[in-house]
């Protein structure tokens, strides 16, 4: 049975929070520069009711989320990462752009690391932001499950602001059952899977329900909003509490802080977004795609120890695509429930009625459904890429790059909100275009797909070369 969040409140019986208190993120935070990080089952409650059941996660160092991570820009990390899981997994550092082989893409980059085996991590930071890091192995199951956690970089030259007033918030959208418990029977449903993803019934901010934060009246705090969730696309109201946005997908807008200008701010999922807001009074933060739905309260705190100013972040120094000589590829994404299933290759057959369902493809780039053997595309390194994207499905998308971030130059001819608007991940609704644009200078073989998980798993999954 599927529950929608009223049923859900109804039944738990209750729709008030209970203070749990400054979520123990920043004391879990990392301060070295060489960490050790486990993944490994675990038991945590994800509904505050008392009568909600217990669910069986899996996470990083014992946590749903896992620690944040946090490092400053430029600095070499080193982390020891051991599975403890019953299956295979990687970690990916959502946004980093770092050396191909530290990606963590099980089967594109490196091989899975076996239950009871290590793997080292080692790279180097080079732009300052918001980003996370989650599984990329089965991540439309192991990401469900609740393998995942914030990473931020601070700058080189000094923090944006102290710790004191700085946040996390780590937005994740959770199936749970009747009895409150996580909803492991429905994982890899393929109504899900060729439909719009996973979506739950139940959210969380940094795997707490209901969490309290206290802010300082009138002081500038910064809220880190990422995305966590397999699929669904949230919406926020950033106005309903007077914040203004620093950045997105960890690149700060050179005007920062500014106003959003339009509404709703949509955050798919693996975006982020930077918030500032000088707080009057205590706030929800919501939800609001359906009937408004809280993630989290911020109250306005009895004292507060002298807080510092805000410092705007300086933009990363990212390279400029070129404005000619590009290499441009128009990349039609199709399939899906309501879509054209005709004309799609999967592993290099054609996909005939009963395929389907046998394979679970479901999507396609330009009738290939996942993986092909030969790449997307493929450019040599410093070249500019252009792509535009053309969603003939029936439903949003959430598009990531790895290892580059890119200019979203246009949408169906309208240009873009913000310029420049640099991001890792791009919504495009459906029957939309959008260009984007990127100076391939990473040498390796990157994903690029669909970050609503299901999707991606389903055939929304595409590599391309970077030829040193
Ligand atoms: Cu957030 Cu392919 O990754
Ligand atoms: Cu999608």
């Amino acid at each position: 049975m599927q529950l929608n969040r009223r049923q859900m409140l109804k039944l738990m019986g209750a729709t008030t929070a209970i203070s749990i208190g400054q979520p123990a993120l920043f004391a879990r935070a990392a301060t070295s520069t060489e960490i050790e990080l486990e993944a490994a089952p675990l038991m945590h409650k994800l509904h505050h009711a008392p009568e909600a059941q217990t669910s069986t996660l899996w996470g990083y160092n014992g946590h749903v989320a896992g620690p944040t991570l946090r490092f400053k820009q430029g600095e070499k990390i080193t982390i020891h990462f051991t599975n403890n899981l019953p299956e295979p997994t990687s970690i990916h550092w959502h946004g980093l752009r770092i050396a191909n082989k530290m990606d963590g893409v099980s089967g594109l980059t490196q091989d899975p690391v076996q239950p009871g085996e290590t793997f080292t991590y080692e790279f180097v930071a080079p732009d300052a932001g918001t980003y996370w890091y989650h599984a990329h192995h089965k991540s439309w199951e192991q990401v469900a499950r609740g393998l995942y956690g914030g990473l931020i970089i601070d700058p080189a030259d000094g923090d944006i602001l102290p710790e004191a007033q700085d946040h996390l918030v780590i937005l994740d959208d959770w199936r749970l059952d009747e009895t409150g418990r996580f909803d492991e029977a429905s994982l890899g449903a393929p109504m899900d899977w060729s439909h719009d993803g996973r979506l739950g019934n139940w959210l969380t901010v940094n795997g707490e329900s209901l969490p309290r934060f206290s802010l300082c009246e009138g002081m500038p705090h910064l809220l880190r909003l990422i995305n966590a969730s397999n699929s669904r696309i949230m919406e926020i109201d950033p106005d309903r509490f007077g914040a203004k946005i620093i950045g997105f997908d960890g690149q700060a807008l050179p005007n920062a802080p500014t106003e959003l200008g339009y509404k709703p701010l949509l955050l798919g999922p693996a975006q982020r977004v930077d918030l500032l807001v000088e707080p009057k009074e205590s706030f929800a933060l919501e939800e609001l795609s359906r009937e408004p739905f809280p993630f989290c309260f911020f109250d306005i705190a009895e004292a507060c120890e002298s807080p510092a100013p805000f410092v705007p972040p300086k933009p990363n120094a990212l390279p400029l695509p070129a404005k000619t000589d590009r290499f441009q590829l128009d990349v039609r994404m199709t399939g899906g429930a309501m879509g054209q299933l005709g004309d799609i290759f999967y592993q290099g057959e054609r996909m005939e009625r009963g395929d389907f369902q046998r394979t679970k493809q479901f999507w396609a780039f330009n009738n290939v459904a996942n993986l092909a053997e030969t790449p997307l595309f493929s450019v040599n390194k410093g070249e500019t890429v252009e792509l535009n994207v053309i969603n003939e499905t029936a439903f949003m998308h959430a598009m990531h790059v790895h290892g580059h971030h890119f200019l979203v130059e246009d949408r169906d001819g309208g240009g873009v909100e913000f310029n420049p608007l640099w991001r890792d991940t791009f919504l495009i609704g459906t029957q939309q275009s959008t260009r984007i644009a990127f100076v391939a200078d990473n040498p390796g073989k990157w994903l690029f797909h669909c970050h609503m998980l299901e999707h991606a798993a389903s055939g929304m999954n595409a590599w391309f070369e970077v030829r040193a």
